[in-house]
């Protein structure tokens, strides 16, 4: 991908700086957690974004992206967060970065990440655009520094989101899970199942962009739930401290019980993976995503009938363990969990049912965990 991309950037422009791997992001289990201080357990994936990044010195921001074939260019110094089009991803990173340039840049990005499908694409490209802009400029920014800016840039267009995509994208390990824990904000290696386990996407082929879901409301409704359990029992700052029993006796709100029981579950399965990855019990891990899918349809309310039919169609095959769906939700990919690999004619079978189910097309990815964001000058 690099020397394809490369060649577009020496064709269009001059003084080639930095070439940038940015990853997308899987998650095994706690999902909608991040954003409630909760616990998740993401890696980075091999499949990524490849950006190529320079100076001109016309103090443009010229864009090319090569999957697209579509270029645009903008007065680098007259940046307002946009809410359409890809270029919003760099203009975003760019006010949010806020740089008093003399000079202008030149990119050229593309990659092999499914574009809407729930695998953080446009993550990948704002987190790598900040990263290679910190590179080429000598800006000294701290990965905690650039993953906050990645969020303000993403936040711009209206989602108002965790930050777990981008803190797995810039700390992700070869080989390892990430455990983070958003009430400290403290990050823990696990190694991933042996080789006989496998993990896949399947792209469920229902694009969804998020900031046209119900995400803000679902955080919006955990935050007004907190404040009433905060109301009730002043020592309850997050739902790290609230119980079961709490929900059922402090709020009234059926809609915000849900919720709040989502999340409080959610992290209780994060731990029982972190687990079974620990004394290597895999065969735990299938029933624990299970569970979390039926949790995140029933409870938090972010699955569609098709993803419910595709994970209970993947139960029928014996070496899928479990799966659920992974990400912000409403369409998107599902994570599965499998032990041994999934041959042809056993996605082709799910393939088909899928498809006589639901007219769409299904498609399949096999992941694993990879270095996160890596800079590498040109
Ligand atoms: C999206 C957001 C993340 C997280 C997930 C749900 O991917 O970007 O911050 O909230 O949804 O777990």
């Amino acid at each position: 991908m690099k020397n394809s991309i490369l060649k577009e950037y020496n064709s269009r422009f001059k003084k080639a700086m930095v070439y940038v791997k940015s990853p997308g992001r899987a998650n095994i289990i706690g999902e909608h957690t991040d954003y409630n201080h909760g616990l998740v357990l993401p890696f980075a994936i091999e499949q990524r974004i490849d950006l190529i990044i320079g100076q001109n010195k016309s103090g443009a921001l010229r864009l090319f992206a090569k999957d697209l074939d579509e270029y645009v260019e903008w007065n680098a110094n007259q940046l307002k967060f946009m809410d359409k089009g890809w270029s919003r991803y760099f203009i975003n990173a760019m006010v949010a970065l806020n740089l008093d340039l003399s000079v202008g840049v030149d990119v050229v990005f593309g990659g092999n990440l499914p574009q809407g499908g729930g695998v953080s694409s446009s993550s990948a490209i704002t987190c790598g655009f900040i990263a290679g802009i910190n590179f080429i400029f000598k800006l000294g920014l701290s990965d905690e520094e650039m993953i906050k800016l990645a969020s303000q840039a993403e936040n711009g267009i209206g989602l108002d989101g965790g930050i777990m995509d981008q803190t797995s994208i810039f700390k992700g390990v070869k080989g390892k899970a990430l455990k983070i824990d958003f009430l400290d904000h403290t990050i823990e290696q696990y190694d991933m199942p042996t080789s006989e386990f496998s993990f896949y996407l399947l792209n469920s082929g229902q694009k969804h962009n998020l900031v046209e879901t119900e995400y803000n409301q679902r955080r919006a409704t955990c935050n007004k739930a907190l404040k009433s359990l905060n109301k009730s029992n002043s020592t309850i700052h997050t739902f790290r401290d609230v119980s079961l029993d709490d929900i059922q006796t402090k709020l009234i709100d059926p809609i915000e019980q849900k919720r709040s029981i989502h999340i409080i579950q959610e992290n209780e399965r994060v731990k029982h993976v972190i687990g079974a990855l620990r004394t290597k019990d895999y065969h735990k891990i299938g029933p624990l995503l299970l569970e979390s899918h039926t949790s995140l349809s029933k409870l938090y309310e972010v699955s569609t009938q098709e993803i419910d039919y595709l994970v209970q169609r993947c139960q029928e095959e014996s070496k899928i363990l479990g799966s659920r769906i992974m990400g912000g939700g409403f369409g998107g990919c599902t994570i599965c969990f499998t032990n041994g690999k999934l041959s042809k004619k056993e996605f082709n079978g799910i393939q088909k049912d899928y498809m006589i189910k639901t007219g769409l097309h299904l498609t399949i990815l096999e992941i694993s965990a990879c270095q996160g964001i890596q800079c590498f000058p040109v």
